[in-house]
């Protein structure tokens, strides 16, 4: 039976698949921040009650200012979203009728955007085993395309690019005329310094998207922004509903991005447990994915049947049955609580030590 899909919503996963709900849950398929909600977002919680009867602002303002200046660039050229996954059903409006090109495994809803407004996807599958991005290969295959869709780093693999592939990509699309609509929504975890967002001057015909879910763990106020150029942005707002932005979220984004110190710790915490958590599948011969972000993929040397014996013991991975070039036979890991993810590792041994010899 194939596995249903699912996103962060564990019980249901149990009820589709007819297993009884274990007494303890934990669930490492989301990925989230798992320090939580920074402090600030907690004290301004009650404050944020005022907003209620207000319509918020139309440009989700202050957020889309307070992003403007996170990134140093001039506002016109930000958009505010209901989550980055509203902004993906705007972007792939613009392709209509037009072809995509993909770089699988990645993130699932550029496809189904892409699909729902009628545009062709091509497919180009990478092996996650293979930890060097084939370049010319995506070069040569830009020319049957209208867009190149990135995810920077890569979602389920948190593989980065490096900000010199993407320049030559960009170079190619503009001599080509393809696009790059570059998905950012996990480089908060891997450093701003790998971010596209100083290079969309230059190339105007690459837009980035950032999600402020994963790295400040709101997944349920739903925010997000895409920065490109002035026109494009002009575009893009047009086709937004009104109001997308809500007022409390509006005023959440703008305090989250003066949480440095909050994202320092995040990140030094997920590269600690990133490290600990690789080095203990890899020496049970598993292989892991060169993650930068929150999450990891491993490949076990035997995949049959984990996904379910972990979901009896009521640890709930990602299966990566949809991810195209993963095939389930690959787990993708989200970081959690130390104490958590140490008893992640002893189900696992578990499972490794049964099956030392597959
Ligand atoms: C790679 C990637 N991009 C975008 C999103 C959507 O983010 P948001 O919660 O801001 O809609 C997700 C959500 O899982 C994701 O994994």
């Amino acid at each position: 039976m194939q596995l249903p899909e699912h996103g962060a919503n564990p019980l249901r996963l149990y009820d589709r698949l007819g297993m009884e709900v274990p007494d303890r849950v934990l669930d490492f398929s989301e990925n989230v921040n798992p320090l939580g909600v920074p402090e600030g977002v907690r004290q301004i919680w009650p404050e944020l009650l005022s907003e209620l009867p207000h319509y918020p602002d139309p440009d989700g303002e202050p957020f889309r200012s307070a992003a403007a200046d996170y990134h140093g660039v001039p506002a016109e050229r930000v958009l505010a979203g209901n989550g980055a996954a509203e902004l993906f059903a705007v972007i792939a409006e613009r392709y209509r009728g037009r072809t995509a090109l993909l770089i699988h495994p990645t993130f699932s809803e550029y496809k189904a955007t892409l699909l729902s407004k009628g545009a062709t996807c091509i497919d180009f599958v990478t092996d996650p085993a293979e930890p060097e991005f084939p370049e010319d290969r995506v070069i040569k295959k830009m020319e049957e395309a209208d867009v190149l869709y990135l995810c920077n780093p890569n979602n389920p693999t948190g593989v980065r690019l490096s900000v010199e592939a993407i320049r030559r990509l960009a170079e190619h699309g503009l001599r080509t005329g393809c696009e790059l609509v570059i998905d950012e929504a996990f480089m908060d975890f891997a450093g701003e310094k790998h971010s596209f967002i100083p290079h969309t001057e230059e190339f105007p015909h690459a837009v980035v998207v950032r999600s402020m879910t994963k790295m400040y763990g709101i997944a349920g106020i739903r925010l997000g922004y895409m920065i490109g150029s002035g026109e494009r942005i002009a575009g893009h707002r047009k086709a937004v509903p009104h109001w997308n932005v809500n007022g409390m979220a509006a005023r959440i984004g703008k305090l989250c991005f003066g949480e440095e110190s909050f994202r320092r710790r995040t990140v030094r915490y997920c590269k600690e447990e990133r490290r600990r958590l690789s080095e203990f599948l890899e020496t049970a011969g598993c292989i892991v994915t060169g993650s930068e972000t929150n999450y990891i993929s491993f490949r076990p040397r035997q995949s049959d049947g984990l996904y379910r014996e972990m979901l009896g013991q009521g640890i709930v991975l990602r299966h990566t049955e949809n991810f195209l070039g993963m095939d389930g036979t690959w787990f993708r890991v989200g970081i959690k609580e130390r104490e958590k993810m140490e008893i992640l590792k002893e189900a696992l041994a578990g499972w490794f030590g049964e099956h030392s010899s597959s």
